[in-house]
């Protein structure tokens, strides 16, 4: 499923994400704890406030009470009532500060308890202490009142110790989770830059291989296409060697045929003619016979002549292509009812037979092309040349060529191909234009170089 290469990454990276999440989680967690910290200590410390203000507001009233208790004198009494309304005030306060505290909540219930019955103690002493001071201040010498106020406060300091301590314990929790917190950053930042390098040095690995496999591929790419490129060559030149050599072949066929057939034929001709004087007045009969065989070899003869002019063309040895292709064309011409359109200037530079043979033949494959498949009415045969380059033209104004015509493909299909091959040998180009409505044309350019041109004409520069 994975590229092998890929897996350490993506196991890398899973693990990444897994550990920074974690990481993220409890920091969060801490974070939440930390909050829950502050809000406590926030809580500790108003609980201390209150207690503290509670005992001072105790000791307030008793010490209105007792100023009151000693003087007999009222006045000495408003930080008692003063003390009462706070008092319960700051126990109500208390109360719900201990909420959520259910130990807080118990030793308070102690403490309120103590705190009420001296309240209590006062709220009596009072009472009796305006009808008889005496009365009063005897119930205030049971000691009862100040051992209870003894208790409440001594309950108040142990609530006040508690407090202070859950105050430092929290905030010894919260140091801690400020620290783990700390060390959970730097984790997530190490990790990260330990995922980055990673992830970066794999990305360059990766991109220093894809350079190299490119320029791997470029490199066969260039060897590829040198190694095309000469096949093309040699496939090239062995073409022209073919063609040569076919050449060659067709030329020592003519030459055998016209020679040694050609003599014999001949030779023949003579030796009936003598016998037919002989036997022409004695035997009519055998003179019939030997007529009719000296038209069949005349026949022969003829047979000969076209075989020699299709091997090698003599016209073309004798009189140059100019005649030989105003000749082809009008031979083709006439046989498949066309008007032929033929423009060859005369002073068409000579050139070396076999690239005359070679034109020649583009020409003639061209006609047997167009008779074959055009259907044309009108077939013009142009060439042209300037001071470095021969141009020729063949068109007809037939159906052109058919529209799935693949020129890639030769199987069965020789002749545009040989002739592609002819005017590579001589180092020039073709192209051929088609469409339905204006037929078919060819276009050879060959520049005229020294391998096209006969000696006398190669200019200086070029030998
Ligand atoms: N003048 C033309 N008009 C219409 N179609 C043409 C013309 N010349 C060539 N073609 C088309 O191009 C094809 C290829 O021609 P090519 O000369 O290469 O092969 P061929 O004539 O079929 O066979 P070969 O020449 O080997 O005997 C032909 O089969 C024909 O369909
Ligand atoms: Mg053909």
């Amino acid at each position: 499923m994975f590229k092998p290469s890929l897996v350490p990454h993506t196991l890398l990276l899973a693990g990444g994400i897994v550990l920074t999440v974690a990481v993220l989680v409890a920091s969060e967690t801490g974070n939440i704890r930390l909050r829950e910290s502050y809000t406590d200590v926030i809580r500790s410390q108003r609980v201390q406030t209150e207690l503290a203000a509670l005992n001072s507001e105790l000791v307030n009233a008793e010490a209105g009470q007792r100023g009151f208790l000693i003087t007999g004198k009222e006045s000495y009494l408003e930080p008692y009532y003063k003390a009462l309304p706070r008092i319960n005030e700051l126990m109500a306060q208390i109360r719900a500060d201990y909420a959520q505290d259910r130990d807080g909540l118990r030793m308070f219930g102690d403490t309120s308890r103590l705190i009420s019955s001296k309240l209590n103690e006062m709220a009596l002493t009072l009472v009796y202490g305006k009808r008889d001071l005496e009365v009063a201040l005897d119930l205030v010498r049971t000691d009862y009142g100040k051992q209870t106020m003894d208790n409440a406060r001594r309950d108040l300091e142990n609530l006040l110790a508690r407090e202070a301590g859950s105050v430092s314990h929290r905030l010894e929790g919260a140091d801690r989770n400020v620290q783990l917190s700390r060390y959970g950053i730097a984790l997530l930042t190490a990790i990260n830059i330990m995922l980055l390098v990673a992830i970066g040095l794999g990305h360059a690995r990766r991109l220093s291989q894809a350079e190299a496999e490119r320029s791997q591929l470029e490199e066969e790419g260039v060897r590829l296409d040198r190694k095309v490129r000469a096949r093309t060559r040699q496939l090239s030149a062995l073409a022209g060697h073919l063609q040569r050599v076919t050449e060659d072949e067709k030329t020592r066929l003519a030459r055998e045929l016209h020679d040694e057939l050609g003599a014999i034929l001949t030779a023949i001709k003579l030796d009936l003619h003598w016998v037919r004087r002989r036997v022409q007045d004695t035997q009519p009969e055998a003179a019939e016979k030997l007529s009719r065989v000296m038209l069949h070899v005349d026949q022969g003869i003829q047979i000969k002549r076209r075989l020699i002019e299709d091997l090698r063309p003599t016209v073309l040895l004798n009189l140059g292509l100019r005649a030989a292709l105003c000749q082809l064309v009008e031979d083709v011409g006439t046989r498949n009812n066309w008007e032929t359109e033929v423009r060859v200037p005369e002073d068409l530079p000579p050139l070396r037979d076999d690239a005359a043979i070679a034109l020649y033949r583009i020409v003639q494959e061209s006609l047997t092309n167009a008779s074959k498949y055009s259907e044309a009415r009108h077939v013009r045969v142009w060439l042209d040349f300037t001071t470095t380059q021969l141009t020729l033209t063949v068109r007809d104004d037939g159906k052109g060529m058919p529209p799935d015509f693949d020129a890639g493909s030769t199987s069965g299909h020789h002749g545009l191909l040989g002739m592609e091959q002819r005017v590579t040998a001589l180092g020039g180009s073709m192209r051929i234009d088609s469409s339905p409505s204006s037929g078919v044309s060819i276009r050879v350019e060959v520049p005229l170089t020294a391998s096209v041109l006969a000696p006398a004409e190669v200019p200086e520069s070029e030998t």
